[in-house]
């Protein structure tokens, strides 16, 4: 194998990476992204990897969250805040009922590049290349404003520092406090369909924290108790701005990516000579794999050896994405090999993307059943096999958006124009995303 270096996926090929006209402005904001402070700490990194090596072993269970893609228009404290609440309530609904510990990541403070199935969009004759996330061009269908602009890299660097703030303070600052479990049932969420059977759970848990603190435990003494470990993730597509926040970390000499703790690899670039997994081979970091119907075994085997050649437990989570109708066919299979090959991965189930339709006006949606279709199968598949069903990788919101069909609230074909706000893939909204923490909790339960 060729010696890795930090740009060494430069030999290699780099699918959805976009090609900018201006190279000398690439260069100057790649040198301005280096000389920035790292997002993350190495030292955070190890310990997430030592929750995902709990994680495979059976002893934890990994919950990630967020938008399909964040946005520059839609950024505030209170989108922030909703997501990071919502996420809270999803993990002490599955920490009640598996007994594990929940390891928290978001799909946020970086989550902006986008894969794209058409380079190019076309409405009334005019063709422009296609949105990928703001972090590269504009939504706004314009053909300057969808030019890949490297200044993007330097606003979505900002707004993921900014984000990771105010997580950091959420996480550390009281907000997380576990006494505070019946204040997260706030807004739309409270007033819903799932309010009440969250309040009866939060109502169960305070009554257990009065108990602890009769015996002396509370969240002055026991810091488990007072603040949550939030760790952030993102698709690693960009690779000019992932390897301009790649250090070397002072205390052991290893190389991290600094922009987010965890990064996956995408369906669409996951194959073997992939620049994507060139670079990601070079980092410490957990690495995520999506999977999907095209995922071929054989190289899928291959990648992990070269993403994880000693095969170290917590470094790599298979993200799989089949869909409701095609998981039976094709996960027991990829389970049966992994393990004859003694391959340490985490699953985790993404029962978004391969659920995707688009309705009879031609919105893209996703029906909730299905969802929870496919998540429950992955359960029932991974019980048969004898191997841990270790993760669920959401897109959802804090906000009461309507982008998915379903749920007990039953929005329908004709809500989805109401609060359709996403920039890429339909999210889930707050009551759905709780509702189906609830049903998940059920089916690991059984
Ligand atoms: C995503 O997670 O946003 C995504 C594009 O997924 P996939 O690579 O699985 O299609
Ligand atoms: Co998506």
């Amino acid at each position: 194998m060729n010696q890795w270096k930090i740009n060494s996926w430069r030999d290699f090929k780099a699918k959805h990476v976009p090609t900018y006209k201006d190279a000398e402005k690439l260069r100057t904001t790649e040198n301005t992204l280096k000389s920035f402070p790292p997002l993350v700490f190495a030292g955070e990194v190890r310990a997430l990897k030592k929750n995902l090596s709990a994680v495979s072993e059976g002893n934890g269970f990994l919950l990630q969250g967020g938008d399909c893609a964040e946005s520059f228009s839609e950024f505030n404290a209170d989108n922030i805040r909703d997501t990071f609440r919502v996420l809270l309530q999803m993990a002490v609904i599955l920490t009640s009922s598996t007994k594990l510990p929940v390891i928290k990541v978001g799909r946020m403070a970086g989550q902006f590049a986008k894969p794209r199935s058409s380079e190019f969009e076309t409405i009334n004759g005019q063709s422009f290349p296609s949105y990928a996330g703001d972090i590269i061009n504009s939504i706004e269908f314009d053909s300057i404003k969808r030019a890949p602009d490297p200044d993007r890299m330097l606003t979505a660097y900002s707004q993921a520092a900014s984000t990771l703030n105010l997580l950091r303070a959420f996480a550390d600052g009281g907000y997380a406090d576990l006494k505070h479990v019946q204040s997260w049932n706030m807004g739309f969420v409270k007033g819903g369909s799932q309010g009440e059977r969250y309040g009866h759970l939060a109502e169960e848990i305070q009554k257990s924290l009065k108990f602890m603190e009769a015996l002396g435990i509370n969240s002055s003494n026991t810091p488990q108790l007072r603040s949550v470990k939030y760790y952030t993730s993102h698709e690693a597509l960009l690779l000019p701005y992932e390897e301009a926040l790649t250090r070397s970390d002072s205390t052991s000499g290893d190389t991290y990516n600094t922009s987010a703790h965890f990064l996956w690899i995408g369906d669409r670039t996951r194959f073997i000579d992939s620049a994507h997994i060139e670079f990601c081979r070079g980092i410490q970091n957990p690495i995520g794999i999506k999977c999907g119907p095209k995922t071929n075994t054989e190289s899928l085997l291959k990648i992990i050896d070269t993403l994880n050649p000693l095969n170290e437990s917590g470094k790599i989570t298979l993200i799989t994405r089949f869909g409701f109708e095609k998981v039976e066919q094709y996960l027991p299979k990829i389970i049966k090999e992994l393990t004859k090959e003694g391959k340490s991965v985490i699953w985790s189930c993404d029962p978004m993307h391969g659920n995707t339709i688009k309705n009879k006006s031609g919105v893209k949606t996703r029906r909730f059943e299905n969802i929870l279709g496919e998540v429950k199968s992955n359960i029932e598949i991974h019980k048969a096999e004898g191997s841990h069903p270790g993760g669920i990788h959401l897109e959802m919101t804090g906000q009461n958006v309507t982008e998915c069909t379903g749920g007990l609230d039953k929005i329908s074909d004709s809500d989805l124009k109401d609060r359709y706000r996403t920039h890429c893939d339909p999210r889930l909204n707050a009551n759905q995303a709780i509702e189906l923490a609830f049903l998940i909790a059920d089916s690991l339960r059984k």
